[in-house]
């Protein structure tokens, strides 16, 4: 069973839903409200464990009720917690999101405990990132732990995966490229390269840029478009989407990223991968909020072979 290290953020997620984004300036009522178990580390680990991968999942709740009810969660989804640490004396992440009627989100975080995962909380699991198949990563925590994260990978010659979300205001230092599989989306792309993507030329010279800073592969998730595979060499291969109704595309980004890595160590096929990716993400819009929403391997399966 591929065993998969996930370095990231647990948040608990206040969800409104409404049938459109408030204007600047503007209050609107929802229609709906709740909270559940999101984050995207966590979503990333609990996809992995749903998907029947080892998932260990190297995080900071806070010692407020939401930290023991994020941890429940994710044993409830099968994740390895013994890497989740409780921090004294600070509150879990938050993240306020809206899902306005077409399924698309507008989310702001509060760190908590995110913002404490730090270099030497990745030095702690070097025996597990030592034994693991591939480490998976985000930036919803500090940077500095992130490129830990990848040094250690790199270290044990383990896949690295780095899906570059949330853009820091001061874009992504040059050691956060150096990774195998480096998969953002299109608005992501476009911050961390300056570059509008509207033609295939721009995408062409995005993921120059990209290269040019030392990722090996990208794959860039266009959500209702599918993706695009990248190599170095510079061969571009579109994967078309699965054509769903989209209820809440919360957590279909980080369910992508788990999915494709899982099925990359699994078959060593990129294009396969990234397949089942693009399967695993879109049922993950049928479907409200994050970790729940997102599908077992069985679903998947059945979901690819109905296509
Ligand atoms: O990617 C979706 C996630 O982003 C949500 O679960 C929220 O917690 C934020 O981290």
């Amino acid at each position: 069973m591929a065993k998969i290290i996930t370095v990231g953020s647990v948040n608990m997620d206040l969800v409104l839903h409404s049938k459109r984004m408030p204007v600047p300036g503007e209050t609107i009522k929802a229609d709906n409200f709740y909270t559940n178990p999101g984050g995207k580390g966590a979503n990333q680990a609990v996809a992995i464990a749903k998907l029947g991968g080892k998932s260990i999942f190297l995080a900071r709740t806070g010692d407020d009720g939401y930290g023991s009810e994020l941890a429940s969660a994710l044993k409830k989804y099968g994740v390895d917690t013994s890497c989740v640490k409780t921090t004294k004396d600070c509150c879990s992440g938050i993240a306020v999101i809206t899902v306005a009627a077409d399924g698309e989100n507008s989310i702001t975080i509060a760190g908590g405990a995110n913002d404490r995962l730090s270099p030497q909380d990745v030095d702690d699991i070097e025996d597990n990132i030592a034994s693991a198949d591939a480490v998976m990563m985000q930036l919803e925590v500090p940077i500095d732990t992130i490129k830990r994260a990848i040094q250690l990978a790199k270290k044990h010659n383990k896949l690295t995966i780095l899906d570059p979300t949330p853009v820091p205001a001061d874009g992504i230092p040059d050691d956060l490229f150096r990774v195998d599989i480096f998969s953002p989306n299109k608005s992501e792309t476009e911050m961390i390269t300056g570059i509008p993507v509207k033609t295939d030329n721009d995408i062409k010279k995005s993921c120059d840029f990209i290269f040019s800073k030392g990722a090996k592969q990208i794959v860039m998730k266009l959500g209702s478009e599918g993706a695009l595979i990248a190599s170095a060499s510079g061969n571009l291969k579109h994967i078309p989407a699965f054509k769903v109704k989209p209820i809440d595309t919360t957590a279909a980004g980080d369910c992508f990223t788990a999915a494709m890595t899982l099925s990359f160590i699994e078959t060593g096929s990129i294009e396969q991968a990234v397949q089942f990716a693009c399967a695993a993400g879109a049922l993950t819009v049928t479907a409200k909020g994050a970790q729940q929403s997102i599908p077992n391997r069985k679903d998947v399966e059945e979901f690819l072979k109905k296509q």
